[in-house]
């Protein structure tokens, strides 16, 4: 081990330097906070196909969470709600009768279609009591091809669309 303030010689990386992309690192990757993430299952699916969006790390204990379509927490975009004590499902105005919701937070999607296609919000209570929100996205392709490309190209520029609407 070098000494923290040694002098810098020909071709070394300065100390202060190094110390910054470390921390860069540890604020990219926190390596003990548990972070609630969405995570679409499969990544991208066709019409008809089921899609589950995966929620990890979502504290047990908290109270209810809600999931909305869009990225967004209006009451009227609510699909369905869970309350963790009791075990209760309350649907919300913007349900299509194709969600099932689990106690884990994850919701499932039987028989997607196109509309189907977009951001979806989970709204939760984190360790620190507060109330907080992650967005996840699910995407959704025509399985048939118009263009008569195989269907991987469609998939292709779709993504690429994407990526640019991307928060
Ligand atoms: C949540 O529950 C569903 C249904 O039991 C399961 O398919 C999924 O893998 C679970 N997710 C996690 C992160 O455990």
């Amino acid at each position: 081990m070098e000494p923290p303030s040694g002098p810098p010689r020909g071709g070394r990386i300065p100390w202060k330097d190094l110390l910054l992309a470390v921390s860069l690192l540890t604020l990219w990757n926190p390596p003990t906070t548990a972070q609630v993430t969405v995570e679409s299952v499969p990544p991208s699916a066709t019409e008809g196909k089921d899609v589950l969006l995966q929620i990890h790390n979502l504290p047990g204990y908290t109270g209810r969470f809600n999931w909305f379509k869009g990225a967004t927490t209006e009451e009227n975009h609510r699909i369905v709600s869970y309350i963790l004590d009791t075990k209760k499902t309350i649907s919300g105005p913007a349900q299509s009768g194709r969600e099932t919701v689990y106690p884990n937070g994850s919701l499932l999607f039987r028989n997607i279609t196109l509309k189907d296609t977009g951001y979806y919000t989970l709204q939760f209570i984190n360790r620190n009591f507060e109330v907080v929100q992650e967005t996840g996205q699910v995407r959704i392709f025509n399985g048939r091809s118009s263009t008569g490309l195989p269907v991987g190209s469609t998939i292709g520029i779709a993504i690429g669309v994407l990526v640019g609407l991307a928060l």
